[in-house]
């Protein structure tokens, strides 16, 4: 007996990791349908295909090839194809994670067609609307029939706009369930470090000792769009003690290019790797410096000190713990931040238990037979 059909929207990195442990979770269940939909938002092998190999994810069903463009373009693209597949599928909810442009368009196009919508990562805030994953969090968890939260942070986030706490007897669009599950990022890394162990060869491959190195990304918006923030950025690495490895997002090189900057000699530029061979160089990395929100917990995750190239985060556990700094742009304060860091507090557990996953089958299906 059918007793569930969702539909999972994804199509950039972060998206595919967190599919991972939900894909183990719904494969643990019976009369489940499920089908997954990618957006195209990501396309290169290094951003999309590597994941599916490697986390074993299913060839999606639908495949809507929107690739890059503007938030306008690329948002109305995704609405505009994935309409008629909601209309064809009739699920009982469209599945979303995190704050991209896949999510935003995933949300509105499910809940104007009146398709619930459930949330993953509901109710992070940077509290910057400069941001573009802000107005993209924030609209899809007010259109949200189900929120699951990483974090109590979250959960009071949604409160203070004016979510109710209290269980809903029926959840709606008008009446919706917010529910503390723990972080699916928090079990995706608990799901693969142990594979990456065995498999990944990343670390002997670049000549990597553990703790001789600094592991770096940058692809936000308010590092690469101008010219200067990235140029702080690079400056604060050529001054950096150690050598910088530093897989880079196609945004960024493609700034590098425009913006005719080239990183120093200590920075070795790689292009991005898979999930497992970045586990493996974070883990072993001396620290790690990040504008990513992903990178940003699994550094805590492995209690790598981390320092978060932006004026804010939305992981304040992190920060809270002492294993996370955030600084300005400026290179000279960059640095001060790097020399001072020390190991945070060891065996807190913010981001749940590793079964957030199971926790939002469970929580679904119970939800589904109230309908
Ligand atoms: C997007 C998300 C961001 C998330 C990030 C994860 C939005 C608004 N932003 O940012 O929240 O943290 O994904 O990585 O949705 N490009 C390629 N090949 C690819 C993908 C992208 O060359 O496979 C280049 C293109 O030049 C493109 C640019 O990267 O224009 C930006 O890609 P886009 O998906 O628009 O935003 P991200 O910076 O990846
Ligand atoms: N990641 C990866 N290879 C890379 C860089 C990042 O597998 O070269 C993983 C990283 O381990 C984390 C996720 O991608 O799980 C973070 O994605 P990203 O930084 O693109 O987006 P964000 O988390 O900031 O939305």
């Amino acid at each position: 007996m059918l007793r569930l059909k969702i539909v999972t929207i994804i199509g950039a990195r972060p998206q595919f990791i967190k599919a991972a442990p939900m894909q183990a979770a719904l494969q643990k269940q019976a009369g489940l349908a499920h089908v997954l939909v990618h957006t195209g938002q990501h396309y290169d092998y290094a951003m999309s295909k590597v994941f599916f190999d490697e986390l074993a994810l299913p060839v999606p069903n639908y495949h809507l090839e929107v690739g890059s463009g503007s938030h306008g373009a690329q948002t109305a693209r995704i609405m505009e194809r994935l309409e008629p597949i909601l209309q064809k599928e009739k699920p009982d909810w469209v599945l979303l994670y995190g704050d991209t442009n896949s999510t935003l368009a995933g949300a509105l196009t499910a809940s104007k067609l009146h398709v619930p919508v459930v949330h993953v990562e509901s109710g992070l805030r940077s509290f910057n609307k400069a941001m573009p994953e802000e107005i993209n969090r924030i609209v899809t968890d007010h259109v949200s029939t189900v929120l699951f939260c990483p974090t109590d942070v979250a959960v009071k986030n949604l409160e203070h706009e004016g979510f109710s706490l209290e269980m809903p007897k029926t959840p709606t669009a008008d009446t919706p369930l917010v529910f503390n599950s723990g972080d699916v990022m928090y079990d995706a890394a608990l799901l693969s470090i142990a594979i990456a162990e065995q498999k990944s060869t990343i670390l002997s491959t670049l000549g990597l000792t553990p703790k001789s190195y600094y592991l770096a990304t940058i692809h936000r918006a308010e590092n690469t769009d101008d010219r200067q923030p990235l140029a702080n950025l690079l400056e604060a690495f050529a001054q950096m003690d150690a050598l910088v490895i530093f897989p880079a997002h196609p945004r960024t090189v493609e700034r590098f290019k425009r913006f005719e900057l080239t990183p120093s000699q200590n920075v070795r530029v790689i292009s991005p790797v898979g999930y497992f061979d970045m586990l493996m160089l974070e883990k072993a990395a001396r620290a790690i410096l990040t504008d990513s929100g992903g990178v940003q917990k699994e550094a805590f995750f492995f209690q790598v000190p981390c320092v978060t190239l932006r004026r804010e985060t939305e992981w304040v556990e992190t920060v809270a713990t002492g294993w996370n700094r955030i600084v300005n742009n400026e290179p000279s304060v960059i640095l001060n931040a790097v020399r001072k860091l020390t190991p945070g507090k060891a065996g807190t557990l913010p981001y749940g238990d590793g079964q957030a996953a199971h926790k939002i089958i469970e929580c679904l299906l119970q939800c589904t037979n109230h309908r």
